[in-house]
């Protein structure tokens, strides 16, 4: 009975409205580019204003344009009345430029990052990063598209006429309260929104169109296909074309991650074609699949509540007119050739773990998340990375739900997913990764170059917004170890590493203090008086587990959590 209402409330949005046109945000392009983050109202249900934010506008972003190998300043205004910050998703720039958690925009400030666009082709996304609020920010509108062109993508014929037969699609779903305001912080994501519009459609030409989707969702992964099994071309991941277009049904998309798809109308004109997720077709575990905990207990509140989940719903509908002048009708056979990294060229491997902070199946599924016994912390730097090094990062998921994985700085090669090589979708310049629960492991080989900074970090976390929220993150520095002088390491930050560790513990930038390392049973095992600087601790007797050091300095009294493998 229960499963027969669920059915009925999911085919409501399918026959139902499709009533608004697609928003196609403007854009900005240029060496200096303006943006406002501003406070909007958007009248989505008749008789009610819904209060938004947006850059430039009511809801969502200008797209910014930007072009491989030219300079761009972006002025950033927060004409919020609460703190902010501006990240460009994907972008390779420095981590002073990147606008990370550390770099707040204070409301009225405006923060202004220049830089070269060292990017490939292909579609980006900016949202705020402030720490404990990304959730709520973006899910209030702070969402623009990034997209970047350059001269080999240029090359190729290929629908790049925006608006017309390139077309941005940010796929999100909201929760509105009885009042029709936005709240987060819930699984009662039952609205999908595309570009800001409800029950959207698109009129299209009937030809080859392309389409830059972004998964701008809090949790929802999404399983993307066409009415009908309608075919189509994935021509590009997070960071670049793929190197040649591979030809799908079906695309699952996680938060955070994009995709640009060739679509062929050309026989298509008069006709109606919804893009749909299949989210029926989603193996549990998965945030949109009929059960979220690949476990066969627990559930999160108000889930299964929710008509989205398990259930296939349409996305938007694609309205197919006539075709325009000069259009495009063909899948290319090639794009690129992206040169990857070899496994014999790494030389570090780097192991994350992903656990519940509290067992049982409720913190399994739940959260809080700790990557590496960890829970976020702005004070402690998880990673020190040399300049110029190839590493491999292996990723294990010890929780019952998938977590999509995103780092900062780098786009990556997936080198393998549960021991499998990665369909050739993924084979692509990638900068975030779902990684399947309950074990599942996936391993990612990349490059960290050009830019390090002693003092600012890059971030790694899980993009489902609300773990990000809740501590599911980390931060690495990205060091020239040819001129660095440890003594300058200073900050007020205390780089504890490597962590886990399994012997030698390194502790730096530390001021005058007393040092207590204790058992997750509260027993004092080591007591140290330090001048400052640099300690070590050799945890080598020491059974595997979590540890703490206590750090008592005139200025600070700080608790470090320490795993021993
Ligand atoms: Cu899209 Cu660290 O974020
Ligand atoms: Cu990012
Ligand atoms: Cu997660």
């Amino acid at each position: 009975m229960k499963k027969v209402i669920f059915i009925l409330m999911a085919v409501i949005p399918l026959i139902g409205l499709c009533q608004n046109p697609l928003f196609i945000p403007d854009t900005l392009s240029g060496a200096s580019i303006n943006l406002s983050l501003q406070n909007g109202q958007v009248e989505f249900y008749p008789g009610f204003t819904t209060n938004t934010i947006g850059y430039n506008q009511d809801i969502l972003g200008k797209t910014i344009i930007l072009e491989k190998g030219n300079e761009v300043t972006l002025n950033v205004t927060n004409n919020l009345s609460e703190a902010t910050t501006s990240h460009w998703h994907g972008l390779h720039v420095s981590s002073e430029n990147d606008g990370g958690p550390h770099s707040i925009i204070e409301a009225g400030q405006t923060w202004s990052p220049s830089f070269t666009v060292l990017d490939h082709a292909a579609t980006y996304w900016y949202h705020p990063h402030l720490h404990e609020h990304t959730e709520e920010q973006v899910t209030r509108g702070a969402t623009g598209f990034i997209i970047v062109r350059d001269d080999e993508e240029a090359q190729l014929n290929l629908p790049r006429t925006y608006g017309l037969d390139d077309f941005p699609i940010a796929i999100q779903s909201k929760a509105f309260d009885t009042n029709k305001q936005l709240f987060w912080n819930t699984a009662a994501d039952d609205v999908i929104m595309c570009n800001g519009t409800l029950d959207a459609y698109l009129d299209a030409p009937a030809q080859v169109i392309r389409l830059r989707l972004l998964n701008g969702s809090t949790e929802r992964v999404y399983n993307l296909g066409f009415q009908n099994n309608l075919n189509f071309h994935q021509i590009a991941s997070d960071g670049g074309l793929l190197n040649t277009p591979v030809s799908l049904t079906r695309l699952i998309l996680a938060p955070g991650e994009r995709a640009e798809i060739l679509l062929d109308l050309s026989t298509q004109q008069g006709q109606s074609i919804d893009l749909m997720s299949f989210a029926s077709e989603l193996s549990n575990g998965i945030y949109g699949a009929a059960n979220p905990s690949a476990m066969p207990m627990g559930s999160i509140v108000g889930y299964n509540d929710n008509p989205l989940n398990g259930n296939d719903f349409a996305i938007l509908q694609i309205n197919v007119e006539a075709s325009t002048s000069n259009p495009i009708t063909d899948i290319p056979a090639v794009l690129i050739n992206n040169e990857t990294f070899l496994e014999s060229d790494a030389n570090t491997t780097r192991n994350l773990l992903f656990q519940p902070a509290q067992m049982g199946p409720n913190g399994m599924l739940n959260g809080p998340f700790e990557i590496n016994g960890q829970i976020f912390d702005m004070e402690v730097i998880n990673f020190e990375i040399p300049l110029n090094n190839t590493e491999i990062w292996e990723l294990t998921n010890q929780t019952a739900i998938a977590h999509p994985f995103h780092i900062h700085d780098v786009q990556f090669y997936i080198l393998n997913i549960d021991g499998n090589p990665p369909p050739a979708n993924m084979q692509g310049r990638k900068d975030v990764v779902l990684v399947p629960p309950m074990s599942g492991t996936v391993r990612f080989i990349t490059l960290f170059e050009d830019f390090d900074d002693e003092d600012t970090p890059y971030m790694y976390h899980c993009h489902m917004l609300s773990h990000e929220d809740e501590g599911m993150m980390g931060q690495f520095i990205v060091v020239d170890n040819n001129t660095t002088n440890i003594n300058e390491l200073q900050g007020n930050s205390i780089l504890i590493y490597p962590n886990p560790v399994a012997n030698i513990i390194h502790l730096q930038g530390l001021l005058p203090s007393t040092i207590e390392l204790y058992n997750t049973s509260g027993q004092l095992l080591e007591k140290r008086e330090s001048a400052g600087n640099n300690e070590q601790f050799n945890l080598a007797e020491y059974a595997s587990g979590i540890y703490y050091f206590n750090i008592i300095s005139s200025e600070k009294n700080n608790s470090y959590k320490v795993v021993k493998y």
